[in-house]
Parts: structure tokens; C-alpha cells; sequence
């Protein structure tokens, strides 16, 4: 039996009736395009959010964490937040944004055991939202479509759902997005939520955040990939991720155009004048971002994984110097990997102002790479380093 059907049982005193898990997620390329339309490469990871689930009919949710020692319940229709306990705000938003798009409940007890550390940028908070959605689902079937719900799914014999379809996928990652958006207060993009839902076994996600079309590149070869978490919190919540999100928005008013994703390295050059130098620096970062990622579609294709390190380093090196949401901790962490023989490529992942990097290493010196960064890391700045390695997973069922 799985740990969170086991925290179920102990704490309802009966065996949960649905488990689903939803996988965190590294940003391989492609930083903070996404609210920018643009694209975006990443990968779903072998650690999870896990939520096992009953129904409950009298309009209650009851939760219980393997994280927090203190049970929750508040009523299906609560809209307030809650800053005792933060956590269950993104449960609390996934039921509000599925009530709008009506996809009711008549409430649940649920168990949640989460294997992605918090804080560290990968993508904890929308698994949480993606696991809550699915959880939802199963226990009150609902067919989500652009337009709102249809005919709900028909279980199989055994109870089983069919699994989701592409479109049902993008609009429950809308749904998580919304709920993040409007009702835990970050301005955040589609990547989190989209890379739950398509995640894939051995292959990286590129999703175009314009037309919302995804394609599954292979990340299959003799490499492995390294996540560093720096140990520096990163909070979305404050206010330095919506900031560059309006310096980008205000790049590309200034600029005349409907998103940075209609703006090549070219363009924006030649129309610098227009820019302040800060929207100037946020344009540069994007335009670039976008222009790795397309070229890294025939490059994994071909399994280049040396030309594609090359493109984490100038990444990680434009979050630094242009975009300015790396720290001093995941700076140290990018060089000292670059002075590893084994590694092709580092970045740091995700929002940025710590978290994580991720570290593309050949496979058959993980081990010494690992160590090696982590004692002079914890020599450096004190902080405990311990490398996980990543595997591509297949997206939230
Ligand atoms: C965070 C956000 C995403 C995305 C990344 C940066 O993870 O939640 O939407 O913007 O930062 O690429």
C-alpha cells in the first residue's frame, strides 16, 4: 500500500476509495516564457504529490498531511483564504475555479503525501492543485471543454475512468492556473500545471504557450539529469515574479506587439530606443529563451546533448545577467558544475531567486559529480547539499 493510502486509513479509520498522483516538474529551457507566450521545454519528475480520496456528502473537506500534523476541514463553498494554513489554499482555489467552470463536489476526506520538496522550484504547489483536480474527477466525474463542462465520462466496469484527452488536460491545467492566479495571488504561467498533466517516461515536454500545442521530445541517451536545490526559499508569492512579468508586459506594449513571443534577438535590437533599460534586459532574456528552445527541438531529436548543455549555460548566464532572478547560491552551484568534466549543461529551473538548478551529467558520472558539488557547495556557503537525480516520468493520473 502506497504512504498516503496508509495516512488515510490511520487517520479516517477507513480505506480511501481513489489515489491519484500528480509529478512536480523541472523546467529544462525556455524561463519565464510562458506567461510570455512563448515556448517552453520541460520534463515531469519521478517525485509526486499523492492524494487519496473519499466522498463525503455533507458538503465538507477534510484533509490530513503527512507535512503538517494539523488536520483542516472547511465547508466545499469557503472562498477565504487561509494563512494558518497556506497549504490548503491551493486545494481550497482548485475547488473554486472547478466550481466556476461547473464541476461541482459534495465534498471528501482526503489524505495528501508529497515526495517534491516545497520550496525548492519544482513545481510542489501545482501538483498539489493538478492531484486535487484529478481527486475531484474521480470521485464526481466531470468532462472539462473551453467552453465549460459536458457529458461526464462513464466509468468502466471496474470503475475506472478513460484516461484524459489532450484538451481535457489543457483546460484542467487552466483550471490549476486560475486557482493559483486568482485565488493564491501569483501571476504565474501554464508551465507548471501543463507539465503535471503531459508529462512522458523518458521524454522531455515542449509546449508552445501560444497555441497551446505540446510535443514529447526524447531525453534518451548515456546522461542523466542532476537537481541542486540551493536551500535559498524561493517564494512566488512576493512580489518579485509579477514584477518581471510587468516588465515584460510593459516591453512588449512599448514595442508594439501583443506578446515578447513576436520579438526575435534582431527586432529588439534594432528597436532598443523604444525601451526602458530594464525592459530592454527582460525582452533580451525572453527573446533568447525563445530562440534556444525552438533550436533544441531538432537537437534532441538528434540527441545532441552537448549542444543542448551549451544552451543550459547561456540560459542560466542570461537569468543572471539580464533577467536578474538568479541569487549568489545558484550562481556558486552553475559554476562549480561547469568546472565538472561530466556535466554538458546547468541552469537554475523554474521562477528563480532560488529553488533549484538542474544539472545535465553524463550518466556514468553521476556519482562523482554529485559528490563533488555538494562538498564544495556545503564548504561555500554552509548549506546542506543533497543532488537528486531526476527521472522523465509519465504526466498525473
Ligand atoms: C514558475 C511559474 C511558471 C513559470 C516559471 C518560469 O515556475 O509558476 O509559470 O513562469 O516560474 O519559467
Amino acid at each position: 500500500m502506497l504512504e498516503v493510502q496508509q495516512l488515510f486509513r490511520k487517520h479516517f479509520g477507513f480505506p480511501p476509495i481513489y489515489t491519484v498522483q500528480a509529478p512536480g516538474r523541472v523546467e529544462l529551457l525556455g524561463n519565464h516564457t510562458d506567461y510570455n507566450q512563448g515556448l517552453v521545454l520541460a520534463m515531469a519528475i519521478d517525485r509526486a504529490a499523492f492524494m487519496s480520496v473519499s466522498a463525503r456528502t455533507d458538503g465538507k473537506v477534510e484533509l490530513i498531511s503527512s507535512a503538517f500534523p494539523t488536520p483542516q476541514s472547511f465547508s466545499v463553498l469557503d472562498t477565504t483564504r487561509d494563512v494558518a494554513a497556506p497549504w490548503t489554499n491551493y486545494i481550497k482555489g482548485t475547488l473554486v475555479a472547478l466550481r466556476q467552470r461547473q464541476a461541482h463536489c459534495s465534498g471528501f476526506n482526503a489524505a495528501i503525501h508529497g515526495t517534491i520538496p516545497v520550496g525548492a522550484g519544482l513545481s510542489s504547489s501545482a501538483a498539489l492543485m493538478v492531484a486535487t483536480a484529478l481527486a475531484v474527477r474521480q470521485l464526481h466525474p466531470y468532462t472539462l471543454t473551453a467552453t465549460g463542462v459536458t457529458v461526464p465520462p462513464k466509468r468502466a466496469g471496474n470503475g475506472s475512468l478513460r484516461p484524459l484527452t489532450n484538451v481535457e488536460k489543457i483546460e484542467i491545467a487552466r483550471t490549476c492556473h486560475a486557482a493559483e492566479t486568482n485565488f493564491v495571488g501569483v501571476n504565474c504561467g501554464l508551465l507548471d500545471p501543463l507539465s503535471s498533466l503531459f508529462g512522458k517516461a523518458f521524454h522531455a515536454i515542449e509546449i508552445d504557450c501560444q497555441s497551446l500545442t505540446i510535443e514529447h521530445l526524447p531525453m534518451i541517451g548515456e546522461i542523466a539529469l542532476v537537481v541542486c536545490d540551493s536551500g535559498v526559499k524561493h517564494a512566488l508569492v512576493d512580489g518579485a515574479y509579477n514584477e518581471l512579468r510587468s516588465q515584460c508586459e510593459a516591453a512588449a506594449r512599448a514595442l508594439g506587439v501583443k506578446s515578447l513571443r513576436s520579438v526575435d534577438s534582431l527586432f529588439l535590437n534594432s528597436n532598443r530606443k523604444r525601451l526602458t533599460e530594464r525592459e530592454y534586459q527582460c525582452a533580451y532574456h525572453i527573446a533568447g529563451e525563445n530562440q534556444r528552445v525552438a533550436a533544441s527541438s531538432r537537437i534532441l531529436r538528434d540527441g545532441d546533448f552537448a549542444q543542448f548543455g551549451q544552451f543550459m549555460f547561456q540560459s542560466h548566464e542570461s537569468s543572471r545577467d539580464y533577467f536578474h532572478n538568479s541569487c549568489a547560491e545558484l550562481d556558486l552551484l552553475v559554476s562549480l558544475a561547469r568546472t565538472h568534466p561530466a556535466c554538458l549543461g546547468a541552469r537554475l529551473t523554474g521562477g528563480g531567486f532560488g529553488g533549484s538548478t538542474i544539472n545535465l551529467v553524463q550518466r556514468a558520472a553521476v556519482e562523482s559529480f554529485s559528490k563533488a558539488i555538494a562538498t564544495v557547495y556545503e564548504k561555500r556557503t554552509g548549506r546542506k547539499l543533497e543532488p537528486m537525480i531526476c527521472l522523465a516520468v509519465d504526466g498525473a493520473k
